[in-house]
């Protein structure tokens, strides 16, 4: 198997913002509830008209770019995404019509809730290691702002639209993915879901008028779930890459909540300095929470190279995972 490496990573945040204070005068909250609760202080929301994909295409172009790839030769193209653009076709043929990539590389959507990018992530590397593609684009891109429930405190103050992306490569080098653990617990569908618009339930009058095409969420289910989820994960893929919970120099957890990620790095041993925390400035995103997290990490120019970065996720399913990489 050859081993792969992500050579470029990008984000992109829509520029219109949202504090708490401005939610108070949609629904009956206040900063206090959603900064204690969350960690959250604001968050970014596309405006109207501006399209979803339009967010994966910035942050793969910064990917690529980053990367220092000219002509970008990606051979595959996956976007992660709960909601893609439309029904069909999915949102990855949307960001390659936006790239004009040359020689029309394969591309698909993954929907594995949150976690979507971590298990885009890890399967991009597996194609790659077995020599099926050469370099592959793994795009995590979300916009709760279209499918939240405006009316409902309990999910429309937790959510920030956003993208992130990394190219991923061969690596020639120590750098690269050196372990993965990726699992669903489906015991408890009902967990995050949207119930309309689906074969299921298609939409119709009475679904819109029920609010059925809505995000709706357990938010204590899941907040139960996700810690051992994640700490399982982790410790997975880190036994799989010969290393333990002390060799990790930046976790990165999906943002879904700082009393989620305080725990998580509590039961791993990390210390607060060493996990990436954006969820104040950007709330969840979602599946491009990941790699703009580790956009930002990159960028600041904290991760060095040689350094171990665990990324881990839970979303919708439950799908969870992680993903181990040298730097
Ligand atoms: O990315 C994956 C998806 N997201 C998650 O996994 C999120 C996981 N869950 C969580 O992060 C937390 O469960 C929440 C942040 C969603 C909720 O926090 P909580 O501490 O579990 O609060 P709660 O649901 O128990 O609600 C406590 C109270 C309730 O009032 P009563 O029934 O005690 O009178 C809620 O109605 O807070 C109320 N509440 C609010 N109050 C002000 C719920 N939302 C709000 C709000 N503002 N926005």
């Amino acid at each position: 198997m050859l081993k792969v490496k992500i050579a470029g990573t990008g984000a992109f945040l829509p520029e219109r913002c949202l504090t708490n204070d401005d939610l108070t005068q949609l629904v009956e909250t206040s900063d206090e509830w959603i900064r204690t609760r969350t960690g959250i202080r604001k968050r970014h929301l596309l405006s109207e008209g501006q399209s979803p994909a339009e967010m994966g295409v910035a942050a793969a172009r910064a990917a690529l770019a980053a990367a220092g790839i000219d002509h970008p030769q990606v051979d595959l193209l996956i976007a992660a995404t709960n909601v893609s653009e439309q029904p069909i076709p999915g949102t990855a043929p949307h960001i390659a019509s936006g790239l004009e990539l040359p020689g029309e590389p394969a591309f698909f959507d993954i929907k594995a809730g949150c976690a979507g990018f971590v298990y885009g992530l890890a399967l991009a590397s597996g194609c790659l290691a077995t020599g099926m593609f050469q370099s592959a684009l793994v795009v995590g891109v979300e916009a709760p702002s279209r499918f939240l429930d405006w009316q409902d405190r309990r999910t429309c103050v937790l959510f920030g639209d956003g993208a992130g992306a990394a190219l991923v490569v061969p690596s020639d080098g120590e750098a690269g993915v050196l372990g993965v653990s990726l699992h669903g617990d489906a015991t408890n569908l009902r967990l995050l879901r949207i119930e309309a618009g689906g074969v299921g339930l298609p939409a119709s009058e009475a679904t819109v008028r029920e609010r059925l095409h809505f995000l709706k969420m357990d938010g204590k289910g899941l907040f139960r779930a996700a810690v051992p989820m994640m700490e399982r994960a982790t410790r997975e893929a880190l036994a799989q890459a010969g290393l333990t919970p002390k060799d990790i120099d930046w976790l990165i957890p999906h943002q879904a909540n700082l009393r989620i990620i305080r725990p998580l790095a509590a039961r791993l041993g990390v210390p607060e300095e060493r996990v990436v925390v954006n969820i104040d400035r950007v709330a969840n995103t979602s599946t491009a929470s990941i790699p703009i997290a580790l956009d930002e990490l990159v960028r600041t120019g904290k991760l060095k190279e040689g350094q171990i970065v665990a990324l881990t996720a839970f979303g919708a399913g439950v799908a969870y995972g992680a993903v181990i990489l040298r730097w």
